[in-house]
């Protein structure tokens, strides 16, 4: 036996998204600018804690609930106010027993969860898109499933290659799993549209895949309603569906880790079964769900008045993030006319795929100490009119 436990250990990469705000961080640059992990930041460069988190919290610190554990599978209160964020009010899946919901930390939660889950029921592959969020392939693996791939972006990473999608979906055996991002697709910006998911749930329903959906960005593309639309749709073609969603953005509650697994089964019975197996993977790993976070997003959607206050706030992210996306297409064009960056006009969401290669996005860093993910993915949400100057300068000079 070695001398020591830890002295062999070899230090591992950072990760692809977090190491660059740690490196960001550390950066003595004054006018340094980061626009790597998907934080949403307001026009002075803060992240808001939200007005009607800041009410819901008083009222949570008055009704002084106590700090026992919640349950395995978390609050069924804040379960079912999330089947009615997904699926609509009066969808069945709110209330037919059919769909269950379980609270986990954070949308990454839910996903590994989900994957342990799979696993555990002789789930064995999961197919995700090309190229997909840096930790989904991670976060699969180490719940012990092989990944997959389906194809999803073309022209350098610009637009969505919907036909090669399609083509390669239908090339899947019945009984697999397939991740989509319900809106905002992570990294692209890119999603289907309305008749694209009405093509892809036929594919799905009709080949016997079943989806994994991702949603971690609910209200920051179109809408609340709109951006469910793909979900919904494929809620109506596919009888069986798992649904990861987060409340870190649309809540601006990142640190308070709020996420929830909901499992669609064909019936009551086989949910149930589900859900008790779902809750074996949940107790060998964190055992309950961290409450208060949750306790927050429960307290916001059981109120009217809170709920349109939320919504006000969220629209205003939302349409924050909207103009800088049409200020940074208008400034690349200017400070970058010989290249294109017209596809950043049909992203949608916090992200944007620039279509800028490492190379570029390392001299940025280096030189001009702007810091973007390596495969070119911009933080449309940490941009502002202070910053954005310096961005497009900066793009002009490696890019042009
Ligand atoms: C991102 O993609 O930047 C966010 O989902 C945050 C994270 O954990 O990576």
């Amino acid at each position: 036996m070695a001398d020591s436990l830890f002295s062999t250990v070899e230090p591992a990469p950072a990760d692809p998204i977090l190491g660059l705000t740690e490196a960001f961080r550390g950066d003595d640059n004054p006018n340094k600018v980061n626009l790597t992990v998907g934080v949403y930041q307001d026009e002075t460069g803060t992240t808001p804690v939200l007005n009607c988190v800041r009410k819901a919290e008083e009222r949570l610190a008055q009704a002084g609930n106590s700090k026992g554990y919640l349950s395995i599978d978390g609050d069924p209160g804040f379960g079912q106010r999330v089947r009615k964020l997904l699926f609509g009010d009066d969808h069945q899946h709110v209330s037919s027993g059919a769909a269950v919901t379980l609270q986990t930390p954070g949308g990454t939660g839910a996903l590994r969860v989900a994957g342990e889950f799979l696993r555990k029921i002789g789930g064995s592959k999961i197919y995700m898109s090309k190229p997909t969020w840096a930790n989904h392939r991670s976060v699969f693996t180490a719940a012990g499933l092989d990944v997959g791939e389906y194809s999803y972006l073309d022209g350098g990473n610009r637009w969505l290659n919907f036909p090669a999608m399609i083509e390669d979906l239908e090339n899947l055996a019945a009984g697999s799993v397939i991740l989509l991002h319900a809106c905002c697709h992570n990294p692209s910006g890119s999603d289907p549209n309305g008749e694209q998911w009405e093509q892809v749930a036929e594919t799905l329903s009709t080949r016997g895949i079943i989806p994994l959906v991702d949603f971690a960005y609910q209200g920051f593309g179109d809408g609340l309603n709109e951006d469910a639309a793909g979900l919904r749709t494929l809620a109506a073609r596919c009888p069986e569906m798992l649904v990861c969603s987060s409340y870190s953005k649309n809540f601006g509650l990142y640190c308070e880790r709020v996420g929830a697994l909901t499992l669609v089964a064909n019936d009551t019975t086989a949910a149930k079964h589900s859900l008790s197996q779902a809750k074996l993977c949940v107790r060998a790993n964190y055992s309950n769900p961290p409450r208060h976070g949750a306790a927050i997003v429960s307290t916001i959607l059981q109120d009217e008045e809170l709920t349109s206050q939320w919504e006000c706030e969220l629209a205003t992210m939302r349409n924050r993030i909207r103009s800088m996306r049409e200020k940074l297409i208008a400034g690349l064009a200017e400070s970058c006319p010989s290249q294109d960056f017209t596809h950043i006009s049909s992203q949608r969401g916090m992200f944007s795929f620039s279509g800028l290669n490492a190379m570029q996005v390392d001299e940025l860093r280096e030189k001009y100490s702007i810091y973007i993910v390596r495969s070119g993915r911009i933080n449309v949400a940490g941009l502002n009119d202070n910053n954005i100057g310096t961005l497009c300068k900066a793009v002009g000079e490696v890019a042009g």
